[in-house]
């Protein structure tokens, strides 16, 4: 299979842009062996879903079987390397004086591929948090039973990530918002369109008059308002993408 075409009016847009934006979801890090959201689980977590794991109430239900999951998540992360999307992303922030990557990842490989300046929407799996308190902890008690415990106040400790039904930090996404609307180009890779207010950004981009291209192989709701469409994986389709650039 050759490498995927770039539309000719994308290439103009991009040659033309002076601002822009990556939105990306977790699709970006298939190729690194890391599963999607709402790809079926495996091994001993595959009869759980991530909606019975990542929530508040599940954590206060069985703390020591959500912490074991993020555990397991966590090395998982560890043990996978960024792949050519990530790395023609980070390489992509040098090529424009305006650019901005937000991520509903938690896995931190774009910054391991190199890139700065990322917008984490929905936190990062390695920080750690006071359940009760909310602060982050860079020292954490351990204990017989998971999770480990809060130093100042005894609370078990939780992934820094954000849960379904918790609300995202407001700073950044209001700077995810910005980042989004004032760009030229918005390209939208490897995310379901499913999970708001992340959901949202593509259409408050368009509605500003940005460009907006979705990288997926598989249609989204994101599909229909996006102005080209590569039907394709992240790795090929933004190697092309890159390799495209003046
Ligand atoms: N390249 C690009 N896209 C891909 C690839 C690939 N190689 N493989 C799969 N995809 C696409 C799928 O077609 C799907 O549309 O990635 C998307 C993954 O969707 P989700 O699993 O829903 O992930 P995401 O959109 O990141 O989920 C959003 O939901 O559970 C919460 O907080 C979690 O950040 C997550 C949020």
């Amino acid at each position: 299979m050759g490498m995927p075409e770039i539309p000719s009016n994308l290439q103009e847009r991009l040659r033309a842009a002076k601002s822009v934006a990556v939105l990306s979801g977790s699709g970006i890090s298939a190729e690194s062996g890391v599963p999607t959201f709402r790809d079926a689980q495996t091994g001993m977590w595959a009869r759980y879903s991530p909606e019975d794991l990542a929530t508040p109430q599940a954590f206060q239900r069985n703390p020591r079987m959500v912490w074991e999951w993020y555990q397991w998540r966590r090395q998982l992360v560890l043990e996978a390397q960024p792949n050519s999307g990530h790395l023609a992303i980070a390489a992509m922030e040098g090529r424009f004086a305006g650019f901005r990557l937000v991520t509903q990842n938690v896995d931190g490989l774009h910054q391991r591929a190199g890139s700065s300046r990322v917008l984490e929407l929905h936190g990062n799996i390695f920080r750690n948090l006071c359940f009760r308190e909310g602060i982050e902890l860079d020292e954490l008690v351990e204990s017989i039973e998971p999770p480990p415990r809060c130093p100042h106040c005894g609370g078990p400790v939780r992934p820094g990530v954000v849960w379904f039904g918790e609300s995202l930090s407001g700073k950044v996404f209001e700077e995810s918002l910005r980042a989004c609307t004032d760009a030229d180009v918005l390209l939208v890779v490897g995310t379901s369109g499913l999970v708001h207010p992340a959901a949202g950004l593509p259409a408050h981009a368009k509605a500003s008059g940005t460009f907006v291209v979705e990288v997926n192989p598989e249609s989204t709701p994101i599909s229909g308002l996006a102005d080209v469409v590569l039907r394709d994986k992240a790795g090929p389709a933004l190697t092309s993408l890159l390799e495209a650039l003046p």
